[in-house]
């Protein structure tokens, strides 16, 4: 599937991929760049349960954990002018995989199994499902929830700020992406991609000149 600019779902942004494949850390960097609001569904399951995910495994079982997975990204697809980072399993779940895909822009963030074992590693205990699992096996078993997105990008070795751009640069021919509040349109900084250059007026009161700095913001994952 390509990347379309204007169609209806512009407006949302869901990222999923695997266990650890940085979808908090470039899902909130990517809010923070188009100024948009970002929600993290295990964080909203969290505080619905008033539980940590580990917790919710335990003592509801799966089960639970996905019915409340269920409502979470459902309920934020009625959001607009956000980005939304899924847990790992969400979209295995097929009716829900199929919302996502017609409502949102999906982004997929693919990862190796080792770059999912030694970022696990450092977070011993946050996944119920790496522990003692077989990672390998289970990537497999997943591959199908994966295989449909918009935008795909690999994250092993590059830090969130590349992974950032290039989603950017995918979805609006530019990592140089400011989107103002009152306009529909993104703002679209750099010299040959000017408001103007895009066939907007020139010097809107929304559009501000480029300040895009490099983001040091650090490998994979930050949670
Ligand atoms: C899960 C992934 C986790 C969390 C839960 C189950 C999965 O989220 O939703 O532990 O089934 O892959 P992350 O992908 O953010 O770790």
């Amino acid at each position: 599937m390509s990347a379309c600019l204007h169609d209806t779902r512009r407006d949302n942004i869901f990222i999923g991929g695997f266990m650890c494949s940085g979808k908090t850390s470039v899902g909130s960097e990517l809010a923070r760049r188009l100024g948009w609001t970002f929600t993290d569904t295990d964080r909203a399951i969290e505080e619905r349960a008033g539980m940590t995910v580990p917790e919710i495994f335990s003592i509801l079982g799966e089960p639970a954990f996905r019915r409340y997975e269920f409502a979470a990204v459902a309920g934020a697809l009625e959001g607009s002018r956000q980005v939304v980072s899924l847990g790992g399993g969400a979209l295995v779940n097929e009716e829900l995989r199929g919302m996502v895909l017609s409502r949102a822009k999906l982004v997929i963030l693919d990862v190796r199994p080792e770059t999912v074992l030694s970022r696990a590693e450092k977070q011993k205990g946050a996944r119920p499902l790496l522990d003692g699992g077989n990672v390998r096996a289970l990537m497999i078993r997943r591959r199908p929830a994966y295989a449909h997105c918009h935008i795909r990008v690999a994250t092993d070795e590059f830090p969130v700020s590349s992974v950032t751009d290039k989603i950017l640069e995918d979805l609006y021919g530019t990592a140089a992406v400011l989107w103002s509040v009152e306009s529909p349109f993104p703002g679209i900084t750099g010299r040959d991609r000017s408001p103007a250059a895009a066939g907007r007026p020139s010097s809107p009161s929304w559009y501000r000149e480029p300040s895009v700095p490099a983001h040091p913001q650090g490998t994979l994952p930050r949670r």
